[in-house]
Formats: structure tokens, C-alpha cells, sequence
């Protein structure tokens, strides 16, 4: 006998679609347009500094999904979805960004780019240069990078330069190595960076038809949420039916300068990609959080990592510990949804995938379990 269960919200009904996205039965092979992941500069050329016929350095970036999140949802009392930038080429939001800066990077001539980071930069820069067949050059904080990340500069043939300091220091010194030589500077302080993150916020508002109320995103060295605020500024201009969503930042508690309203000589967290002290594009993100009507707060790192495994375990969604910083603090400080309103839609960024940091996964779960090769072992570890 079969007992009735209730729905799981996580399983949608089968759409009864075939291959080829036709009635059921349908086993066509698709192909064209309609379906072929573009890249970000070709999606978005009109919307972007880059005319036809401008080198493209591009891996099919962009196009990530946006995932609602029911159990989120319903912790939070609103509709809330997760825009999944682990699914770029390589595992950050930061391809947007370094198609554009690289591609004009190309178009003017330049042999080589260079970039502080605290990963994820250092392993889109590694890639992209890769594709374009010039010298990347990378600074890291040293021993304060991610594996995943390290091994992604590396194995894309990166010079990787670990710098006994931290991320604002290694910030600085590119600036002026890039002041005095001729190495292109792709941080997020070149505008082609904020040009393709964008290109993100133009995403969301399709696949919700212009309708967010709140955008929950970490920042560290601000230059995402001074995209996002642009992408969804641009938009509102063309159509202002398409909302303008609150801008709501979080840092972690340990380098929390917006929050704090000074910077932070010593940044400490466990999300390692946001361990930044004194970001770039400050003045830029309070503008986008205030000007939104938004806010910035501050989790711990305690509270990141709880979010980070809810996610995980509850949602089917891996992220990395950064990213989980958007969740955590709409889980802790709400995201503005005034008490007894409409349900509000709400989208949190998670900025880069699990796998970027195997460590701290393996930290935070529980231990593989050792077994015998015999069924009487494998049943007694198994069967409770
Ligand atoms: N999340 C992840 C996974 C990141 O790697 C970063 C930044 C952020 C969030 C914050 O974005 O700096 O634009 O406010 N990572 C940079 C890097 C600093 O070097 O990879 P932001």
C-alpha cells in the first residue's frame, strides 16, 4: 500500500517534455539559438562597450541558473531564488567580469594582464588569459587561498605570486605595477569588469520578469554590488515598469569595514574570497545600498557556515563559504520585508561553487565512514 505523501516542494512534476522540448515522446536532438548557451558579450553586445567584430575572449560564460529555493522560501516567509554563479566556466561570477576585461584588454593590444585576488579572480584570469594566449600574472595572499582556486591559476598557466601580506596590500602593489609597465590591470577597478557583472542583474530581472523586490550579496571588494546596482539602474531606465531592487550587502563579521564605516587593517574569515579590509569600489557599493534603500550588515563566521551547509543539505545547492554569506545574512537580518506586506521576491547571489574549497567542506561534514569489504560489514554500518 502506498501512503500518501505530501509534495516535497524541491521535486517539480515531470513536464512531460521530450528532447526536443516538443509533446512527450519527442526525440529530436535540439539545437540553434534558442538553446545554445552564448556567451556574455555576444548575449549582451548592445547593452556593452564591444562592437561587432571585436575580439571576443570567451568560454560561454553567464546564462547561470536561478534556482528557487523552497525550504529558504519558507524560513523567510517570501519567494526567494539563488542566482547560481558556481555554474560559470570556471566556478565564479568572475568570468562575467574578465570576458569583457580581457577581450578589450586584447582589442588594445596588451600581452599581458595581471590582478590581486583572493582566488576566484586570480583563477578567471588564469583561464581567460589561457584563451586569449597572453601572460597572466597573479597576486594571492599567501596560504589564504582556496585549493580549487590555486589549482585552477596553476593549471592554466598563471604566474602565481604568493604575497607574504594580505589582499589590500597585494591591490595596491598591482595598481602600481600596472601604473608603471605595460600589464594590463583587470581587478574590478578596470570598468569592463563592472561592464560584464552587470549583465547579471539583466539575467535575473528576465527570468523574473522584471519584478525583485531585495538582492542579497556578499561583497568584499565591491565591485559586484556596484555592478548589480548598474545592470539594474540600466534596465530601470529603459523600462521603468522593470524594479529597482534593494541592494542588500553583507561582509563577514571579521572584515566588515562598510559596516563598520572604517576600514579593517587585519580582515579575518573563514570566506577567505572576502577577506578584504579596505575595498575599491566602497564609495560605490554604500551609494548602491543606500540609494536602493537597501543596507550592509555583518554575519559571523559561525553563521556563514551554517548557512553554507543549509544550503548544502537543504536546497541541493554547493557553494562556497563567501557566497553562503548572502544567505546567512538574509537568514539573520531579513532582507527589509516589512512585516504583514506582499511576498516579496527575493534573489541571494552565491557568488562561487562548492568545489572551489574542498577544505572547508570536508571540515564541516561529518566523517567518511570505514567498512569492511563483507555484507555482514557493510550491514552493520548500514542497516539501523
Ligand atoms: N564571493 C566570492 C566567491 C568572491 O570571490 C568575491 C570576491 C566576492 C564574493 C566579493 O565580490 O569583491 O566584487 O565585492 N573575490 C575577489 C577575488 C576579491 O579576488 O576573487 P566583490
Amino acid at each position: 500500500m502506498t501512503a500518501a505523501r505530501t509534495p516535497d516542494p524541491r521535486i517539480a512534476p515531470p513536464s512531460g517534455r521530450g528532447l526536443d522540448g516538443g509533446a512527450e515522446g519527442g526525440h529530436r536532438l535540439r539545437g540553434g539559438d534558442s538553446i545554445r548557451r552564448m556567451g556574455l558579450i555576444e548575449r549582451y553586445i548592445d547593452r556593452l562597450p564591444f562592437a561587432p567584430g571585436d575580439p571576443v575572449i570567451s568560454l560561454n560564460e553567464g546564462s547561470t541558473p536561478l534556482i528557487h529555493a523552497p525550504r529558504l522560501s519558507e524560513r523567510v516567509g517570501a519567494d526567494v531564488w539563488l542566482k547560481y554563479e558556481g555554474l560559470n566556466p570556471t566556478g565564479s561570477f568572475k568570468d562575467r567580469g574578465m570576458t569583457c576585461a580581457v577581450s578589450a584588454a586584447v582589442r588594445e593590444g596588451a600581452e599581458a594582464v595581471i590582478c590581486a585576488s583572493t582566488g576566484n579572480t586570480a583563477a578567471a584570469l588564469a583561464a581567460y588569459a589561457a584563451r586569449a594566449g597572453i601572460r597572466g600574472v597573479v597576486l594571492v595572499p599567501d596560504g589564504k587561498i582556496a585549493a580549487g582556486k590555486l589549482a585552477q591559476a596553476l593549471m592554466h598557466g598563471a604566474e602565481v605570486i604568493a604575497l607574504r601580506g594580505n589582499f589590500d596590500e597585494a591591490l595596491r602593489l598591482v595598481r602600481q605595477i600596472a601604473d608603471a609597465h605595460p600589464i594590463a590591470l583587470v581587478n574590478s577597478v578596470n570598468d569592463f569588469r563592472i561592464e560584464g557583472q552587470k549583465c547579471a542583474a539583466f539575467e535575473i530581472q528576465e527570468d523574473l520578469d522584471g519584478q525583485l523586490d531585495a538582492l542579497c550579496i556578499p561583497v568584499g571588494n565591491a565591485g559586484n554590488i556596484t555592478a548589480y546596482w548598474k545592470g539594474f539602474r540600466e534596465l530601470h531606465e529603459l523600462d521603468p515598469g522593470v524594479s529597482l531592487p534593494r541592494m542588500v550587502g553583507f561582509q563577514a563579521r571579521g572584515a566588515n569595514p562598510l559596516v563598520r564605516g572604517e576600514a579593517v587593517a587585519d580582515p579575518e574569515t573563514v570566506a577567505s574570497a572576502i577577506r578584504i579590509g579596505n575595498p575599491a569600489r566602497w564609495e560605490e557599493a554604500m551609494t548602491a545600498m543606500t540609494g536602493s534603500g537597501g543596507s550592509v550588515n555583518d554575519v559571523t563566521d559561525d553563521e556563514i557556515l551554517d548557512a553554507y551547509r543549509f544550503l548544502a543539505r537543504e536546497e541541493g545547492v554547493f557553494c562556497e563559504p563567501a557566497s553562503a554569506t548572502s544567505v546567512a545574512g538574509l537568514l539573520k537580518h531579513g532582507a527589509g520585508i516589512a512585516p504583514g506586506g506582499d511576498r516579496e521576491r527575493i534573489v541571494c547571489v552565491l557568488t562561487g561553487h562548492g568545489l572551489k574549497d574542498p577544505q572547508t567542506a570536508m571540515d564541516e561534514s561529518t566523517p567518511v565512514i570505514p567498512c569492511e569489504p563483507t555484507l555482514a560489514a557493510l550491514e552493520k554500518v548500514l542497516i539501523r
